[in-house]
């Protein structure tokens, strides 16, 4: 049995900088069409030229031209009408991150009241700059994204033009209140398709797995299958897959963050079929995407054929998930 995906899409992807960006940017613009390119690196990419510069590294190092990474801005409240008019032609969004919620967002917002960050937000809305959201709290870990639910529909309300992406969702709660506001849209990973807080916290600890937000219940996985299964059009597919090397993840202190980008498109494409319901793979990773951000990717054709792919157990000092087991699919050719 073999699929064909058009253009797929990851549109939540943490590419790093220096030599782990030469590792890891292949392994996306492989079997990628696009990326959505997190701006967390340190320090954080908050200008015009940092967009540029940055996008040009990658390119290099992903080295295809069929790979297009779609940039984005560090959020800073103190952007103004025409920062952002001027910047707008490099991005195609801007990610907010809560001060110190995650890797590498210190530099984050602290304060979440409408009035202070209006102005940027109105001229986001004016400009037709969609708002990417890290949506956590700092509250119990479980209940974080639960919790930053009245901020998403503070903000849904008092900017209906503002298109905002809720990243990641991994919650039952996030799923309905992406239903209750037209202008909410959200991305689902590979891993949360996959694992609930059982896989990383319930046996053995898993480090490998071990990212923000953190993995739910059975019930929230139900309710993200449930929309990514039938690729509805609120939703679509960014991996947030997050490379450390190992020494940050196999450590006391293990940092955020799950690599999927090398079994992505193989592990969707055996969770789809499990499902019933691969013939909705190609909305979930690009056709969605592409409607919601108005992107028109490069054409690459990728084709999946149902053989055993075998995870290697690293790539140079990054571990993915799956590491070492053997998922059903595996990409047959690209082209
Ligand atoms: C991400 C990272 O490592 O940059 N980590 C993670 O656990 N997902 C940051 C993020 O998206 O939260
Ligand atoms: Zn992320």
């Amino acid at each position: 049995m073999k699929i064909k995906l058009d253009s797929p899409l990851d549109m939540h992807l943490h590419l790093r900088d220096g030599d782990m960006l030469k590792r890891v940017a292949p392994l996306s613009s492989k079997s990628f069409a696009g990326a959505l390119v997190m701006p967390n690196l340190i320090p954080p990419v908050t200008d015009k030229d940092m967009v540029e510069d940055y996008k040009t590294r990658i390119l290099e190092a992903a080295g295809d031209e069929s790979f297009e990474p779609y940039m984005t801005l560090f959020f800073k409240p103190e952007y103004d009408y025409d920062f952002l008019k001027d910047v707008k032609e490099k991005i195609l969004a801007i990610k907010l991150y809560p001060a110190g919620i995650t890797t590498n967002s210190s530099d984050g917002v602290d304060n979440f009241s409408v009035e202070a960050l209006a102005p940027t937000l109105e001229a986001m809305s004016e400009l037709g700059i969609p708002l990417c959201v890290h949506g956590e709290t700092n509250g119990f870990v479980m209940d974080r994204e639960a919790e930053f639910i009245p901020i998403y529909e503070r903000l849904a309300r008092r900017f209906p033009d503002l298109k905002i992406i809720m990243e990641h969702i991994t919650t039952k709660e996030a799923v309905e209140a992406l239903m209750r506001y037209e202008n909410l849209y959200a991305t689902i990973t590979l891993h949360h398709l996959y694992i609930t807080l059982d896989d990383v916290a319930g046996g053995l600890l898993r480090p490998h797995l071990f990212c923000k937000p953190i993995a739910k219940r059975p019930e929230d996985r139900m309710s993200l299958r449930k929309v990514a299964f039938m690729a509805h059009e609120k939703v679509m597919f960014g991996s947030d897959s997050a490379p450390h090397p190992r020494d940050k993840k196999e450590a006391p202190g293990c940092a955020a963050g799950v690599f999927t980008a090398p079994v992505a498109l193989p592990g969707l494409a055996a969770i789809f079929e499990e499902a019933g319901v691969l013939e909705n793979l190609q909305k979930f990773v690009s056709d969605n995407a592409q409607k919601i951000y108005g992107i028109t990717p490069p054409k690459k054709e990728v084709i999946l054929k149902k053989e055993p792919f075998e995870v290697p157990e690293s790539y140079e000092d990054v571990v993915p998930m799956f590491s070492q087991q053997t998922l059903p699919w595996r990409i047959e050719s690209v082209i």
